[in-house]
């Protein structure tokens, strides 16, 4: 989708952090902007540097979990701006829940759901109406660079993140030719609530926040790291959003933030590649299952340039 003005986007999560830095760079293309989230108190502290700045705006205090009030929100959101025409499925939490074995079902339950489930909610909710109205659109689902490549202690937040890659590369593949692009956005690290919205929504859910995670091992591996200031190394999320608006704009299947990653995607890659049989490949398989063995929509990735603050 080249061009955004007039266009509405929904956007989930976009009270706070990565959400509101892409609701706030849809905003300066000229979109209307839905900020659908969980926390009323978080979209009310926020809908005021929309208006100050004349952008149109609408606060839905959305939980993605319900599928009901999903649809209510569409309707709604629908009923302030007419058709909706970028879908951002960005609502998550995050947390390093060590040993999966020691995790209660309760846990597991609750982070699937909202980081994986709600985006299938939200796709099945939004997409079928930006289908239909046939202006064009685009769905941009937000993973992590823990979906590229795992961290310890962490496997419903790296599986879950890994599971939203596989959705967008194969809805990418299934909106081939009808006008409505797929993104899926793999942020590094950036300054946001995370941790502490996960905390507050656990609360809310489960009854208390997560027991604090256990940080020795990290401790262990920065005494040999070089010196930094704590939190200097996060970027702004107004930067984040730059860069998914440029992707949306490109057309990026794949919107990264940080090239440091690019050695450990390089070495996950190569592991897999030295994982195969060293066997000769059966030609006639290959054109018979071609589907199964290449999938076109890589072909669309283009180099990305460097981005420019
Ligand atoms: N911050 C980072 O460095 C980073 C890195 C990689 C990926 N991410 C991902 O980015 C996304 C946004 O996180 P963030 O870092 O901006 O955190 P954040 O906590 O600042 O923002 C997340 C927003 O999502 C909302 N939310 C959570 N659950 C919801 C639900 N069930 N329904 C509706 N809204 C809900 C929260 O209320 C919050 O406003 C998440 O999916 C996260 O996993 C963040």
């Amino acid at each position: 989708m080249k061009d955004l003005k007039n266009k509405t986007a929904f956007i989930t999560g976009a009270a706070s952090g990565l959400g509101l830095g892409i609701a706030k760079a849809c905003a300066k293309e000229g979109m209307n902007i839905i900020i659908a989230d969980f926390r009323q108190e978080a979209i009310d502290e926020v809908l005021p540097l929309f208006k100050e700045n004349g952008w149109p705006v609408h606060g839905i205090r959305l939980d993605v979990t319900d599928r009901e009030a999903y649809v209510r929100a569409a309707d709604e959101a629908e009923a302030v701006f007419g058709n909706i025409h970028l879908l951002v499925n960005n609502a998550g939490i995050g947390h390093t829940e060590g040993k999966i074995w020691e995790t209660g079902y309760e846990d597991i339950d609750f982070f699937i759901n909202i980081n994986y489930t709600s985006i299938l909610n939200g796709i099945k909710t939004i997409l079928p109406r930006i289908l239909k109205h046939g202006e064009g659109g685009h769905v941009v689902s937000t993973s992590s660079k823990n979906g590229l490549i795992p961290l310890s202690g962490m496997v419903l937040y790296n599986s879950t993140k890994r599971a939203v890659m596989a959705i967008m590369e194969t809805l990418a593949i299934d909106l081939e030719g009808t006008g409505v692009g797929a993104s899926v956005f793999c942020p590094g690290p950036f300054q946001t609530n995370l941790g502490k919205t996960t905390d507050e929504l656990r609360k809310k859910h489960l009854g208390s926040p997560y027991p604090p995670a256990d940080m020795s091992r990290m401790r262990k591996m920065r005494e040999n790291m070089p010196k930094f200031e704590p939190g200097s190394l996060e970027r702004s999320p107004d930067e984040a959003g730059e860069r998914v608006v440029r992707g949306i704009k490109r057309g990026d299947l794949f919107i990264l933030t940080h090239a440091e990653w690019k050695k450990g995607w390089e070495a996950h890659a190569a592991a897999v590649t030295r994982a195969f049989p060293d066997e000769v490949p059966n030609e006639v398989f290959m054109q018979v299952f071609s589907r199964n063995v290449a999938n076109p929509i890589y072909d669309t990735q283009t180099q990305v340039p460097a981005f420019k603050k």
